[in-house]
């Protein structure tokens, strides 16, 4: 039994709650970036050196992708160097790409490249199916030849030619797919109903500052011109706008008063609008958020999410815990992700009152949750039951921390540092 015990408590948060944080923090590199861009960083042979990187299982595992292609990659603290030259195979490793889907955005760069590449198909994940349809219709109107046969992905790109190419969906991962296909392509490629994600404008960026042509990056409608190639590069990866929303988020549901260093106020404008609904008043500075919040959140009549620059869908669970204990009713649409309500039945367990139907969540607020024994089943539903445990009376367990850690660096230091009483299992 203490052996199951001692297991089990190294996957967990210990959350006690009941106290406004308060205080300043400071927002690392954004993951959702940082993932394409290294992925970018075999479009050349020259050394790429990336600043301000986060440090995640996620980004852990691309760099393990790309030495296992044959780069070196040095990592040290938030910053990694990658020696591309050195990279050899056009294969992902099966083992790898099954443990992170992001993996998928190695195919455009291995394309260009190396003229081919080899995955194995992704696979859905805790949120949904995640299919990849809208990035294997880019790269054969790109005049690449893709078989997809026994869970794999072959691509002869022999010759790559630009091309117009309409997204049905303004899908991220298709648009930097086909992006990083592209800037090496023969002519010109025009993306129309493009994402217009921030992090799809820093992979732009980064491509950009080895050579690239890329127009329009961060609009519906991107301009890639063909270069013959691409050279190493320095690059600062933005923050992350998913961290500084869940930073707000749990200024707002402790009745706290928290300032956020260092993100991009037009990032964050979606969730500051729903807080000031609830009545949190939102302070701007140049590169800085402070969020001041009332003892009892007022209503927020709901929540649509959407592509950017909609609510974004990774701040859905956490703004789900918030409504959990606002004022009144809050319903809250998921329209990005099929199945991206698992939280709801584990905040349920704290005393939530959520009632599901489809796509739909319907949340009225209660006076006061309770703690309780509730395990993750996603990255950003983990982030949302720890919120929760933060507003909750006596003591919460947060079990599946494994999922956090894919998009947080360490969430129980960070937010202790605002004054949460939280610790993890070690
Ligand atoms: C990126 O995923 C992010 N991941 C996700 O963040 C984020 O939630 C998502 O964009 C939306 O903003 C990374 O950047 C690593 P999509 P991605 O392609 O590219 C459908 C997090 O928590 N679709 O825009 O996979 C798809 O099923 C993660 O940090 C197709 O139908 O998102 C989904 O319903 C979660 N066919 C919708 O589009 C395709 O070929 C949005 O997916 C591709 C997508």
């Amino acid at each position: 039994m203490q052996q199951l015990k001692e297991v089990l408590f190294m996957s967990m948060l210990l959350v006690r709650g009941g106290r406004p944080l308060a205080g300043e923090i400071e927002v690392y590199g954004a993951k959702n970036a940082v993932l394409p861009i290294l992925a970018a960083s075999i479009l050349t042979t020259e050394r790429v050196i990336l600043h301000h990187c986060p440090k995640l299982l996620d980004v852990e595992n691309m760099v393990a992708i790309l030495r296992t292609l044959g780069a070196h990659v040095q990592v040290e603290g938030s910053q990694i160097t990658i020696d591309p030259q050195y990279a050899h195979s056009h294969e992902m490793p099966e083992e790898l790409s099954k443990v992170m889907r992001s993996s998928i955005f190695m195919l455009g760069a291995l394309i260009s490249r190396f003229k081919q590449a080899w995955v194995t198909h992704p696979g859905g994940c805790e949120i949904g199916l995640r299919p990849i349809d809208l990035h294997l219709k880019g790269l054969r109107e790109l005049n690449v030849f893709v078989r997809e046969e026994h869970g794999a992905i072959h691509c002869q790109g022999d010759d790559v030619r630009g091309a117009s190419i309409t997204l049905d969906y303004p899908s991220v991962g298709a648009t930097e797919n086909i992006m990083m296909a592209a800037v090496t392509a023969k002519g010109t490629t025009v993306i129309h109903n493009a994402a217009r994600e921030p992090e799809v404008a820093d992979l732009a960026g980064f491509i950009n500052t080895m050579g690239g042509k890329i127009r329009g990056a961060g609009t519906d409608c991107i301009r890639i011109e063909g270069v013959e190639n691409l050279h190493g590069t320095e690059y600062t990866i933005m923050p992350d706008r998913i961290v500084a929303g869940t930073y707000m988020a749990a200024a707002a549901i402790t009745g706290g008063d928290v300032t956020i260093r260092n993100i991009i106020p037009a990032h964050q404008h979606a969730v500051a609008a729903k807080l000031t609904e609830a009545g949190c008043i939102i302070d701007w500075k140049q590169d800085t958020v402070r969020v001041r919040a009332p003892k009892r959140l007022r209503e927020m009549n709901k929540i649509d999410t959407l592509p950017y620059p909609g609510f974004p869908t990774d701040m859905q669970a956490q703004m789900m815990a918030v409504a959990s204990v606002a004022s009144g009713t809050c319903i809250i649409t998921e329209n990005v992700f099929e199945n991206r309500f698992k939280h709801a039945g584990e905040l349920a367990r704290m005393g939530a009152n959520i009632t599901i139907k489809d796509r739909i969540a319907v949340v009225r607020g209660v006076e006061q949750l309770h703690g309780a024994r509730v395990e993750a089943k996603d990255l950003r539903g983990g982030a949302a039951l720890v919120l929760a445990g933060l507003a909750a009376k006596d003591e919460t367990m947060v079990e599946g921390l494994c999922y956090i850690e894919r998009g947080y660096q360490d969430l129980a230091a960070e937010l202790a540092v605002l004054g949460a009483c939280i610790e993890k299992g070690d």
